[in-house]
């Protein structure tokens, strides 16, 4: 690695672990280290995670053992499940900050509503990032508005006063960021594209956070 993908990547993991903050710093660790011990992790478990350890140590079994039917193997199936819900979580966040953009507008504060666009412009991105990526593992992005909220883990919000609608967004991306937590912690070290992929998105995520903590709505 060159000096300088060196010092990104070194970059890269200061700010994950700055923005994880020491709770969810100290959990990171301590699930990465069970998950080298090969503990298993029943708080991984949830509706909207159906991917456990055992069939990912299974697939990197199999692609150990040289197995062909890689496209069949449960893993793939359920990875491509978990980030189509991410799929449809980043797709909820667009329509809540694009609705939050309009209104602040429309309470003329226009730096707060360009704040509120700015968050939508990036779910979106993450949003294709998640789909190209789900494509790429043989999988179908999954864009059904019937579905929508019911598979995010973010909730939409139709509050009318700055205040509320602040407050909502935090509540969603603190949902969001325990989400692509539990995600990397599903990959662990087995998919390391999609695990790239998340990382990176967890970090635009906790900038969000800060930012809204920040935001003055007074
Ligand atoms: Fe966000």
């Amino acid at each position: 690695m060159s000096r300088l993908g060196g010092l990104k990547v070194a970059y890269r993991e200061r700010v994950l672990l700055s923005w994880l903050g020491p709770s969810r710093q100290e959990r990171l660790m301590a699930f990465e280290s069970e998950r080298k011990a090969g503990k298993q992790f029943p708080e991984a478990d949830s509706e909207r995670m159906v991917t456990e350890e055992e069939p990912i140590g299974v697939t990197t079994h199999r692609v150990d053992a040289g197995d062909e039917t890689l496209h069949d193997i449960p893993w793939r199936r359920d990875l491509i499940k978990v980030l189509n819900d991410a799929l449809a979580t980043e797709l909820v966040c667009v329509l809540r900050y694009k609705r939050h953009c309009f209104v602040a507008d429309g309470l003329a504060r226009p730096a707060i509503a360009e704040e509120f666009l700015g968050y939508a412009n990036e779910e979106l991105i993450h949003a294709d990032q998640l789909a190209r990526r789900i494509v790429q593992l043989g999988g179908k992005p999954d864009f059904s508005p019937t579905s929508l909220v019911e598979r995010s883990r973010a909730a939409y919000d139709d509050s009318l006063d700055l205040k509320a609608m602040v407050r909502a967004d935090l509540i969603a991306e603190g949902a969001v960021i325990d989400g692509y937590c539990r995600i990397l912690t599903l990959i662990g070290d087995t998919d390391l594209t999609t695990r790239r992929l998340v990382e990176d998105i967890l970090i635009d995520e906790m900038e969000h956070a800060e930012e809204l903590r920040n935001l003055k709505t007074e």
